[in-house]
């Protein structure tokens, strides 16, 4: 896991818009070219409508013109390491591979490492639409 990765997402954690929950969580993923791309949570009075930093670093690299992710890092200051919701993981192995590392950290500098594949196994993905 690079420095980098974690320094981004701890940075855009900062920028948040959580105030219902007051739940803060920053991700930061690196694309196939290298690029970091970063998201934050980003709630609304309408509680549904709320998204989660990673859909928005999802997002971000998508703009981007990439849709390769290899690298992971959400962060949140939680006593354990973040877990990324169930409709993250599946977001998130929609770009990735199954061995793609996602860490999962505090802002208290705890991490726990992970890959996709076991975030999500037995994920449903594209091939499981081919006749
Ligand atoms: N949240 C994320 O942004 N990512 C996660 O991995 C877990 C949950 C957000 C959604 C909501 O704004 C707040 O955390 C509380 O659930």
């Amino acid at each position: 896991m690079s420095v980098e990765l974690k320094q981004q997402a701890v940075m855009v954690r900062e920028r948040a818009y959580a105030p219902y929950s007051r739940f803060k969580v920053g991700a930061a993923i690196r694309a196939a070219s290298g690029a970091i791309y970063v998201g934050c949570n980003v709630e609304n009075a309408a509680y549904p409508e709320g998204t989660c930093a990673e859909a928005g670093a999802i997002a971000a690299m998508v703009a981007a013109g990439e849709t390769r992710l290899v690298e992971v890092y959400v962060v949140a200051g939680s006593a354990q390491p973040v877990a990324p919701c169930g409709g993250c993981r599946q977001k998130l192995a929609e770009f990735g591979a199954g061995d793609v590392p996602v860490t999962m950290a505090t802002t208290t500098g705890a991490e726990q490492g992970t890959t996709l594949a076991e975030l999500l196994p037995g994920a449903f993905d594209a091939a499981a639409m081919e006749g």
